[in-house]
Formats: C-alpha cells, structure tokens, sequence
C-alpha cells in the first residue's frame, strides 16, 4: 500500500512539473526543497542556514574568499538549496563588478553573506560594500561568513528593512553616491527600493543598479520600470536559477542621471 502511494504521488508530481511553465516549474522545486529542509531542520534542532555555516568553518579555507565561495556552492547544490546568487549568475556579477570598478557598493539581502563575499573580494584597497539585511540570525551568520573569508574590513552589514536603511545612508554611514547597487531582496521591492534610492539622491551618472532573480521568482514591475521610465540603459544577462537547471537572469540597469 505504502509503495503504491509513493508511486502515485512521485507520479503526480512528475505530470506537474511536465505540465508547469518554467517559472511555475522552478517555484515548485524550489517550494518542494524548501520544505524537505525545514523538516530537517526541525530534527536538526538547528537551521539550514547553521548548516552552511557549519560547512564552511569545517571545509573552506579561513581568509581565502574563494575557498569559502566554492564550498557553500558545493553545499548548496549537493545537499541543500538556498538563495544564494550562485556560482554561474556570480560568474556575470563578478564581471560586472570588475567593469565597475567600484567605491561603494549597496547590496540590498546579505542572507548568508554570499554574494557580499563575492563582491567584496573584487574591490580595490578602501572600496566597501554597505549589506542591509533584516533577519538577525541571517545577519549574525553573514558577519561570521564574511569574517571567516578574511573581507571583514571591506563589509559592513547594516541590520534593518532597507526601506528604513536607505534614507539614512547618507547621513549616518557617510554614504554620497553609490557606484554599484546590487538588489537580491524580496521581490516585490526592487521597483519601490530603486525609487527609493533616486529619491534619496543615492544614484548619480553611471551608477550601476543589478538585480538578481529577474525571472525566478521574478520582478515585473521593477523591470517594467527601468526599462521604460528613461533613466536607465538596461541590458539583460541570461542565466541560470542558483543550483538549478531552470532559467533566470540578471538584469544590470545603468542610471543616466
Ligand atoms: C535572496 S536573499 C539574498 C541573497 C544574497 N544576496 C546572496 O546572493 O548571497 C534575500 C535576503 O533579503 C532579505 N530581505 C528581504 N527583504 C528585505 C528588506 N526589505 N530589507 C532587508 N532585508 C530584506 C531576506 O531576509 C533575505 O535574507
């Protein structure tokens, strides 16, 4: 009976993922190992993200930012998924960044602290990436990630919703214009979160806006809005979905001041 109900629903859940679209296709997958996770967690007593950490201190190289990089991409593609940028979408983030060259960096979504790692280890000597995130215990795993990877003196992490962080950027972190804005936070944001910045008079000529995750979940009204309101010049990079065979892009938007 047992092996005729598991048959059934690998059954079901085969004809749905054939049956979805892309984007329905990967929020499935996603949603499924989300919940395969937290049920380990529960047992675990500990969350997936204590996990990562625990990786990383037990296999990368303390102070080698590449070592810490490559071992949550091996964690997070062999055992359990979580929204890090990833290795191929970071491949086009590392480029961009290096095109930039950039100051001061915003990121908005620290997480774990993967993609501040990423960005970080790409800076000149005094550039620094200023990371908001408002989930303390992603905050307090981030701080001893990006610490382990030896960038402690490069990243701040501000802890806070962006949208109160934001409007004090410039008075008390001393912040004047950004040259490089990386948006990895939810979703529904990106659109309000970018207006948020022009209205704050944080973006000048040729600051970078790049926004992860333009497919899946997705950010249609942010891309609707960069690519139409005329402030920008958008191009849009075609990827991956991190550790997933499932379509998603980045999209860089360049502000024209
Ligand atoms: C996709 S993850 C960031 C991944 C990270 N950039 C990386 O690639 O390693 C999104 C993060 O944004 C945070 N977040 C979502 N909305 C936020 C907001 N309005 N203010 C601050 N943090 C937010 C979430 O708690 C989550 O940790």
């Amino acid at each position: 009976m047992v092996i005729i109900l598991i048959a059934f629903g690998t059954l079901v859940i085969v004809s749905l993922l054939v049956s979805f679209n892309d984007l329905w296709r990967a929020l499935f997958k996603i949603f499924f190992s989300e919940i395969c996770n937290k049920i380990k967690s529960i047992f675990m007593s500990q969350t997936k993200e204590q996990r990562i950490l625990d990786f990383v201190l037990q296999n990368a190289t303390c102070g080698d930012p590449q070592s810490v990089l490559d071992n949550i991409d091996k964690y997070c593609r062999l055992k359990e998924w979580a929204m890090n940028v990833g290795d191929q979408k970071g491949l086009i983030l590392d480029n961009i960044v290096k095109e930039t060259d950039p100051s001061v960096v915003l990121e908005l979504g620290t997480y774990c602290g993967y993609s501040s790692v990423r960005i970080s280890r790409l800076l000149k000597p005094g550039a620094r990436v200023f990371t908001v995130e408002m989930n303390s215990d992603y905050a307090a795993i981030a701080k001893k990630i990006i610490e382990f990877a030896g960038l402690k003196d490069k990243v701040q992490i501000l802890e806070g919703s962006t949208s109160d962080i934001i409007p004090q950027l410039k008075k008390k972190f001393e912040v004047n214009t950004l040259d490089l804005v990386f948006v990895d936070h939810w979703k529904d944001k990106y659109k309000q979160d970018t207006q948020l910045l022009e209205k704050c008079s944080l973006l000048k000529r040729g600051s970078v806006v790049v926004a992860d995750n333009v497919i899946v979940p997705g950010a249609p009204d942010f891309l609707e809005y960069v690519r139409t309101c005329g402030r920008y010049d958008c191009t849009n990079f075609p990827s991956f979905l991190e550790y997933m065979n499932e379509k998603d892009a980045l999209e860089r938007a360049i502000f024209r001041g």
